[in-house]
């Protein structure tokens, strides 16, 4: 696919993340200063390729001031596969395929090249189009860290560092009502955020969806630490965990949702622990605000390198972090393939021997 860039388009599909908008600014500024293209900002993930009048030029001025600030300018959505779009017609919903009309939007709007910025199921969709011939290079971006082509993903450090934070605060009023506090974290169906914010804010339980886990070894552990007088525990769970299928007495345990895990468990340990327990589900603000310095970074060299993949005509490629250095993979290697979190790691047997409990 040799193709004559003189425009490149850039858009951001699938949850916001902190670093996303460092990505557009490294975009822009890589593609004006280095090669004096033209950019556009496709906004709401694909949807300004179906309907090109939300389709805006972007230049210096546009991205001026934005390295600081969470979201993305351009806006997304994950509910938007051009593929396969959901649309409301007189009442009903009915599936489109809008994909050949995105190829020819981007077309007629003079976009030569495609960036596209987003996680699995956004990456999946770039890899569509490119089969379908749009020229395009991907940047992975999610604060779950489950992508198993780059070490790690931008927006991850910033989630830990508010889950981190998060946990601290709960620490002192868990030591002052001398309660079980739970906290429960994002990360879809791995245990990244839980495990490293729960190490980085010395929770006494962990639970992650990568280790099975029963409410008999939870409440060991807080009996043992009221021994030791410590009449408290912080428990940080993943949203992903699995609940063990029944209680210490035989009952079964409710399936739950992300977002209701922390209050199931929280029902079982009151039970069988007879202390006062509570619960915070930390949820979104784990996405939102200001990217801390590794995202910032991560995300303008994830930017930059995205327009020299395009200067170097490398589409069907992603752009990742190996070994500290910017490389790129093709995408048909890079979706699909999910990085759980290895129950035998080095993290694991640091928080064991720090003595906190997995549950298993
Ligand atoms: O993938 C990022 C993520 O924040 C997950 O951690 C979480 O499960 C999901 O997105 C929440 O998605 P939504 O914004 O659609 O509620």
């Amino acid at each position: 696919m040799a193709v004559s860039v003189k425009a490149i388009g850039v858009c951001t599909g699938g949850g916001d993340c902190p670093g996303l908008n460092a990505v557009i600014r490294g975009v822009v500024k890589a593609a004006v200063n280095d090669y004096r293209w033209r950019v556009f900002g496709v906004e709401d993930g694909f949807d300004g390729l179906i309907w090109p009048e939300k389709t805006r030029e972007l230049d210096h001025a546009s991205v001026r001031g934005i390295l600081p600030r969470g979201g993305t300018i351009l806006g997304t959505t994950n509910r938007g596969n051009p593929f396969a779009y959901e649309l409301v017609e007189n009442g009903k919903t009915v599936v489109q395929d809008f994909s050949r009309r995105c190829l020819d939007n981007m077309r007629g709007l003079g976009i030569d090249a495609m960036i596209i910025i987003g996680g699995e199921g956004t990456l999946k969709i770039a890899y569509e189009f490119y089969k379908l011939g749009m020229p395009v290079v991907g940047v992975p971006k999610t604060i779950d860290n489950d992508l198993s082509a780059t070490e790690v993903t931008f927006g991850f450090q910033t989630a830990l560092a508010t889950a981190t934070d998060a946990i601290d605060r709960i620490h002192t009023t868990a030591e002052s009502h001398h309660r079980i506090m739970l906290v429960e974290v994002m990360g879809r169906d791995a245990g990244w955020i839980a495990l490293h914010a729960g190490i980085g804010g010395g929770a006494d339980v962990i639970l992650i969806p990568e280790i099975p886990f029963t409410i008999e070894k939870i409440c060991q552990k807080i009996t043992q630490r009221e021994a030791q007088g410590s009449k408290f525990s912080v428990i940080v769970v993943a949203e992903g965990a699995k609940l063990p299928e029944k209680d210490p007495a035989g009952k079964p345990i409710p399936r739950a949702k992300p977002g209701n895990v922390g209050n199931t468990l929280a029902f079982s340990l009151r039970e069988f622990t007879q202390k006062e327990v509570r619960v915070t589900v930390l949820g979104h603000l784990q996405r939102g605000g200001s990217p801390v310095v590794f995202d910032r970074l991560l995300g303008s060299r994830f930017g930059v390198m995205a327009v020299h993949l395009v200067g170097e005509q490398k589409f069907g490629h992603m752009v990742c972090l190996q070994c500290d250095q910017i490389r790129s993979v093709p995408l048909a290697e890079a979706v699909g393939v999910y990085k759980m979190v290895d129950p035998r790691s080095d993290y694991i047997r640091t928080a064991r021997s720090l003595g906190i409990v997995f549950g298993d």
